[in-house]
């Protein structure tokens, strides 16, 4: 491992230097030999002549302390320029780490999993995306890293409980904001549909803020439908109901029955504004999530919703509308909350 040594006098200078210079390596026990130190280091630093100071290929023993940061895990194990790339954050669901290991860092992928779940005790898996949400179902392949080789967890959320199988269903707590604001809006007493409904989360959040609403959630993938159930009866809540269906699918009995609807797709949910607009009340919510280009803002959603309800005959207003999270460059998810006449 990269090291450097001096003479004992300048050990503390040195130290402080290297430390100043954030190139100490943790995870390495600098060492004395007769008059000399070494200590372990992540780069050749241009350092001050003063300190006689002698860069090498040095051996260190494992100093048993954690590592502080994934960075401080990685340095001297991955090369610096690997490490540049490996992004600072990735997503935690329960106590699986969901990791994106950028293009030129692949090869060093199990480091970077065994690191994350080093620095951080709390995690049991770490995963790595390996393909985009794909299919009907929505649904990513992974690759494991390290740790026990599962893709289910237990994942909690403003208290709710949920389990969560990421191989199998869709899941993103990057949405948990938006959950909880919807959950806040529903009234006791209230009819909710939660379309797209996954394995429950916006359902399950917000029938846990309000028991006396009654909240439907209708999912396609079977898998996501099974765990929907397991999640109702793991928040002992009596007024949630999964439907396994196809929301296009769904008979006459739901036809103006809502007083509030979510379309938590939002890959092309505009396609399902039709459907949607059916179940609702006279003066019925809809919350309609969609991907739309920055830069045209809201108006693709905005035009589908005045359209589909010319459509149906049905007055709308909106009343609010919100950036949800970035996605990609050009792409972001929008929010747009309509009562239809
Ligand atoms: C992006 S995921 C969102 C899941 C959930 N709302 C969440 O936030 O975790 C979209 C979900 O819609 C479901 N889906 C897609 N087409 C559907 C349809 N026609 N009817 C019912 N569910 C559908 C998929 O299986 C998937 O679980």
């Amino acid at each position: 491992m990269l090291g450097v040594r001096t003479t004992l006098n300048h050990a503390q200078r040195l130290k402080m230097y290297i430390v100043s210079k954030n190139a100490a390596v943790h995870g390495a026990k600098p060492k004395k030999l007769g008059n000399y130190i070494f200590f372990p280091v992540k780069a050749r630093l241009p350092v001050p002549e003063e300190f006689n100071a002698q860069f090498g290929d040095y051996s260190f023993e494992p100093d048993g302390e954690n590592p502080k940061s994934v960075f401080d895990a990685l340095s001297g194990k991955v090369p610096q320029e690997s490490l540049e790339l490996v992004k600072r954050s990735f997503d935690i669901i329960g106590d699986i780490a969901v990791l994106e290991i950028p293009p030129g860092a692949e090869k060093f992928s199990k480091e970077i999993g065994k690191a994350v779940l080093e620095v951080h005790h709390n995690l049991k898996v770490a995963l790595a995306k390996s393909s985009p949400m794909e299919g009907e179902y929505r649904v990513r392949k992974f690759t494991h890293l390290f740790g026990e080789n599962r893709t289910d967890t237990l994942y909690v959320e403003n208290g709710a409980r949920m389990k969560v199988d990421l191989a199998k269903m869709y899941f993103s707590p990057r949405l948990a904001t938006e959950r909880m604001r919807i959950a806040r809006m529903v009234k006791p007493g209230e009819d909710y549909l939660v379309l797209f409904a996954g394995c429950g989360p916006f359902a399950i959040v917000a029938g846990r803020m309000c028991k006396s609403a009654r909240i439907t959630g209708v999912e396609l993938n079977p898998d996501a439908c099974e765990y929907f159930e397991r999640n109702i009866k793991l928040n002992k809540l009596a007024n949630v109901r999964c439907m396994h269906a196809d929301v296009r699918k769904l008979g006459p009995e739901h036809k103006g029955k809502y007083d509030r609807i979510a379309m938590p797709l939002p890959k092309d949910a505009e396609l399902f504004l039709s459907e949607a607009i059916s179940f609702a009340k006279k003066g019925a919510v809809i919350h309609l999530y969609s991907f739309a280009e920055i830069e045209s803002g809201y108006d693709k959603p905005l035009a589908a919703i005045a359209s589909e309800c010319a459509e149906a005959g049905r007055k709308f207003e909106v009343l609010n509308k919100r950036v949800v999270r970035p996605f990609s460059a050009h792409v972001q998810q929008v929010v747009i909350d309509f009562s239809v006449f």
